[in-house]
């Protein structure tokens, strides 16, 4: 298969995703984005936005799914707000969203790497949170296009769940399913929904496992020097959370904020 057979296997996926969502999920979501004071950001979020400096900012947020994290950054005080997602119908999800939360943010359907030279140096800060990286096939590509889309001195963001995580599978407990280093992507169908596991989604998906050094050497690769970097023991991804109850863990997620300096 080619990178765009992958991007576009997951596209279907996150579509019936997003289908899943709305029966239940985003109902909820419909009513609490309007709350004044609603906001998606957890301690480290408020810690690290405070150091970054949200206001009057502009912000692009790659995979932004239904936008409700992109409308707390917009809320928080940034300046214009772009949230990109292959997926439609999370897009137009996150344009209701938006709507009901009264706040201006921009909604664009498409590929990371179909970004053009029109998106470049416009950002003061690319966000990207959980469970966005490992749709990609290409990561070295991705990071090319962080960097692209960054002014002089922008940042990024990344708010991310433990690569180590690749290694196990929830309900077998801390036994190493594969290598860290696996170079083929699961290939995952018939799977319970991450926030409705009632649901089935059966689309067929890829995910590709990136280890940290490929992280971090993505980003000074790409002239995105390193600021920050933190492990945590929390859990983002919502499937991994029994992982917080185990006596000897794993990290299970991460904090990355880099500057770019080219
Ligand atoms: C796990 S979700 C992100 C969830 C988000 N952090 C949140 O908590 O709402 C991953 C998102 O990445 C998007 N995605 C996957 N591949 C992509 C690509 N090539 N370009 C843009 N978005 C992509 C999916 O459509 C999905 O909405």
């Amino acid at each position: 298969m080619e990178p765009n057979d992958y991007i576009e296997a997951n596209r279907i996926m996150w579509n019936e995703t997003a289908d899943v969502h709305a029966l239940g999920y985003v109902t909820e979501l419909q009513k609490a984005i309007q709350a004044p004071n609603f906001s998606t950001f957890d301690e480290v979020e408020k810690r690290l936005f405070a150091q970054i400096e949200l206001s009057g900012k502009a912000v692009i947020q790659l995979g932004c799914n239904n936008g409700r994290e992109l409308i707390s950054v917009k809320k928080a005080g940034a300046g214009r707000c772009v949230g990109i997602d292959v997926s439609d119908k999370f897009i137009a999800q996150g344009r209701q969203l938006a709507g009901l939360a009264h706040v201006a943010v921009e909604f664009v359907r498409s590929s990371v790497y179909d970004l053009g030279p029109e998106w470049e140096g416009q950002f003061d800060l690319v966000y990207v949170t959980i469970g966005v990286l490992g749709w990609l096939p290409d990561l070295d590509g991705f990071f090319g296009v962080v960097s692209r889309l960054l002014r002089r001195d922008g940042q990024l963001f990344l708010y991310d769940m433990h690569p180590i995580l690749n290694m196990f599978e929830v309900d077998k407990g801390l036994v190493v399913e594969a290598s860290y280093f696996q170079r083929e992507p699961f290939v995952d169908g018939e799977e319970p929904d991450y926030m409705n596991p009632t649901q089935v989604v059966k689309a067929v998906s890829y995910w590709f496992p990136h280890t940290l050094s490929e992280i971090i050497g993505g980003c000074l690769k790409h002239g995105l020097q390193l600021t920050h970097f933190e492990e945590y023991e929390h859990d983002l991804s919502m499937v991994y959370a029994a992982f917080e109850q185990l006596a000897k863990k794993p990290p299970l997620s991460y904090s990355l904020v880099a500057r770019k300096t080219l």
